[in-house]
C-alpha cells in the first residue's frame, strides 16, 4: 500500500548560537499546523574533505539563502521523501561540498525533514531513521569525553584531544549514562586532589582541561574509574598536532617534535600501558597506511576513522580496503545530509565496521543525533557527558528507554 503523502507547506531559518557563542543555523519547517525544528552544530578539528560549514558570509548568509531560494523550492515537497529533499538540496548548492549554501544549512534542513515527517506519520523518529536506514535499531553505548586537550582546550592541557571512557557491561540504558556520569564526577575530585592550582576549568565538551600530559591524563581517568566497569578510549585528532612541513606530530605539551614513528610508538604504549580498546584518528588524515598499521599491531583495537573519512561512503570504502579503520565516526554535518549520512552508515555495515555517532565539539540543545545513532544501528553515541547540550542527547535516549524500553536491543560492547 502506498503511504499517504504530506507537503511542506512553510520554512523560516535563523541564527542561532551554539555552545561555544558561535553563529549556527536553525531551521523550522511546516506542515499545516505541524512543525519541526532543527539546528545544526559545528567541528573545530574539522577533516579538510567535509562540507563547509557556512558560505563566505557566515551564518547569515545561509539564512538570506535558505529565505531567498531554498524555502520557495521546500513548499510543496513530501517531508518523508528524505531522497528528494537531500537532492534538491544539491541541485540548489551547486558544488561538491556545499560550499554555496553551507553544509549546516543542508543538515539543518535535512535533519528538520525527518523530525517533520516522523511528526506526520505518527512515528517516533528514531523509528523513521531507522525505516529510512533499513537498519535494525540498537540503543547505542554512550562513548564520553571525560577529559580533553589538544584543539578543544587552552595551553598547557594534554596534546591528545579527548580521553573517553564507554561502560562495558550493562543491563540497561540507565545505567549506562549514568557510568559516564559518575567518572566524570569522580575524575573531578581526582584532579583537584592530584593537580595543584588547577581550578576545574573544562574544554568545549564539557570535559575537564588540566594542565597535565597525556601519561598523566590517563593515569587520572584510570583512578576515577576504578572499581567501574568501564573501557578507555583516545581521540589523538592527529591532524590537529600534525605540522605539514615537517612532517612531524607536534606535541607543544611535552614542548616536541615527534617523528611518525616516534608518534606511533606514543600511541602504542599509551594503549599497551593503560589497556585502551578505542582510537580514533591516530595518524593524519591522509596517512592511512598509519592507521592500517596501528590495526596490525594491534588486532583488536578499534581503531576508528573521523577526519580521515568524514562520513562518506566512498572514503569508508577506501579506508576498509586499505585495513586502515575497524570503526568510522559519522557526523551527519560533515557530509550535509541524512541520505549521504544513511549511505556512509551502510557502507560500515556492509564491510563489518562499527559505527560511532558522533556529537561536535560546538554543539546546540538539539536531541535529533540521539535519534540518529538509534536508527543508524550505532555500536556507540559518542556526545560528550557534562554540559547541557551534552547531557540533552543523553536525556533523550533515557527518554527513549522508558518510552521503547526492550522493543529496542541494548548493544554490548564486545571490545578489548
Ligand atoms: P570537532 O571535533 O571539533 O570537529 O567537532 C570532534 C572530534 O574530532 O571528534
Ligand atoms: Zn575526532
Amino acid at each position: 500500500m502506498a503511504r499517504e503523502s504530506f507537503t511542506i507547506t512553510d520554512g523560516e531559518a535563523w541564527v542561532v548560537l551554539d555552545s561555544r557563542g558561535s553563529e549556527t543555523i536553525e531551521v523550522t519547517l511546516y506542515s499545516g499546523k505541524v512543525s519541526a525544528t532543527a539546528s545544526a552544530p559545528s567541528g573545530k578539528s574539522r577533516g579538510s574533505r567535509e562540507a563547509v560549514p557556512f558560505p563566505e558570509g557566515g551564518a547569515k548568509q545561509s539564512v538570506k539563502i535558505f529565505t531567498d531560494s531554498l524555502r520557495g523550492r521546500l513548499v510543496g515537497r513530501d517531508p518523508a521523501d528524505q531522497t528528494g529533499i537531500d537532492t534538491l538540496l544539491k541541485e540548489v548548492d551547486g558544488s561538491e561540498n556545499f560550499s554555496k549554501i553551507g553544509g549546516n544549512l543542508a543538515y539543518a534542513v535535512s535533519a528538520c525533514s525527518v523530525k517533520l515527517a516522523a511528526m506526520l506519520m505518527q512515528k517516533p523518529i528514531w523509528r523513521h531513521m531507522a525505516d529510512l536506514s533499513g537498519l535494525a535499531p540498537v540503543y547505542p553505548i554512550p562513548l564520553g569525553n571525560v577529559l580533553g586537550g589538544g584543539a578543544h582546550a587552552g595551553e598547557g592541557a594534554p596534546d591528545i584531544q579527548e580521553f573517553l571512557v564507554f561502560p562495558r557491561r550493562v543491563r540497561s540504558v540507565e545505567e549506562a549514562v549514568k557510568v559516564n556520569v559518575e567518572v566524570h564526577r569522580r575524575l573531578g575530585k581526582v584532579l583537584a586532589k592530584k593537580v595543584g592550582g588547577y581550578g576545574g576549568g573544562k574544554g568545549d565538551e564539557g570535559a575537564y582541561a588540566p594542565p597535565v600530559d597525556d601519561e598523566k591524563a590517563l593515569q587520572a581517568v584510570k583512578e576515577a574509574s576504578e572499581r567501574l566497569d568501564v573501557g578507555f578510549g583516545l581521540d589523538v585528532a592527529a591532524s590537529s598536532l600534525y605540522d605539514a612541513y615537517q612532517k612531524k606530530y607536534h606535541y607543544r605539551n611535552r614542548g616536541k617534535h615527534l617523528t611518525r614513528e616516534q608518534h606511533m610508538q606514543h600511541i602504542s604504549e599509551l594503549v599497551e600501558r593503560y589497556g585502551i580498546s578505542y582510537v580514533e584518528d591516530p595518524f593524519e588524515e591522509t596517512d592511512v597506511e598509519g592507521f592500517a598499521e596501528l590495526c596490525r599491531a594491534f588486532p583488536k583495537l578499534l581503531v576508528c576513522g573521523d577526519d580521515l573519512v568524514v562520513t562518506r561512503a566512498e572514503l569508508i570504502r577506501w579506508a576498509s580496503e586499505k585495513r586502515a579503520v575497524r570503526a568510522v565516526i559519522l557526523k551527519p554535518n560533515q557530509v550535509g545530509t541524512i541520505t549521504d549520512t544513511v549511505e556512509a552508515a551502510k557502507e560500515a555495515e556492509k564491510r563489518g565496521i562499527v559505527r560511532v555517532v558522533s556529537h561536535r565539539s560546538g554543539e546546540t540543545c538539539d536531541s535529533f543525533l540521539t535519534h540518529l545513532a538509534i536508527g543508524l544501528g550505532g555500536k556507540f553515541i559518542k556526545a560528550g557527558v557534562a554540559g547541557g547540550e551534552r547531557v540533552a542527547k543523553a536525556n533523550e535516549l533515557l527518554r527513549i528507554w522508558y518510552k521503547a524500553g526492550g522493543s529496542i536491543s541494548l548493544q554490548e560492547a564486545d571490545v578489548i
